[in-house]
């Protein structure tokens, strides 16, 4: 049984829910429950996954209210962190060209590209009802725990 340890930082978290389970939605599953959880004040987190036959995003596992399935390369800011190949930090969701508003309520954003082997594989996609709800602190580590996890989640 696995028990959220807040003091524990994220990062250990991660790689500890992860380091003895090779299948991959139980991994996305459960590191949306604990970002979601550890992070706090957000309204949705979870993974974006790259569709190769139908060059789109589709929704992964997650937490929050139900989300749109399909993202088309470069549309909302997850095909863009995936067009772009990185980071998108919104402080104001309601600034972004071409945000998808799957919640009304949100109001600020991150995306981390996921990539694996330098092939990209996906995004990690965190939303807070909270305008600047994340910064640069938050934005790398995640993207360090997103680069460390990724072995053990498309190994
Ligand atoms: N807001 C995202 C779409 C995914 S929902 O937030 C879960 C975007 O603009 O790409």
């Amino acid at each position: 049984m696995f028990e959220l340890n807040k003091n524990s930082s994220l990062h250990q978290e991660c790689l500890s829910i992860v380091q003895n389970e090779p299948h991959l939605t139980a991994n996305l599953a459960n590191l949306s429950s604990l970002i979601y959880h550890h992070v706090g004040n957000l309204n949705w987190c979870g993974f974006y996954l790259l569709d190769k036959t139908k060059n789109e995003l589709v929704l992964g596992p997650f937490q929050g209210k139900p989300a749109c399935i399909r993202i088309g390369y470069g549309k909302g800011v997850c095909g863009a962190a995936w067009q772009q190949s990185k980071v998108m930090l919104v402080d104001d969701v309601h600034d972004f060209p071409g945000h998808i508003a799957c919640d009304a309520n949100t109001r600020s954003e991150l995306v981390i590209p996921i990539f694996y082997k330098n092939e990209f594989k996906g995004v990690l996609d965190l939303d807070s009802e909270q305008l600047c709800r994340f910064d640069q602190k938050m934005a790398a580590e995640l993207n360090q725990i997103c680069i460390e996890i990724v072995s053990q989640l498309f190994q």
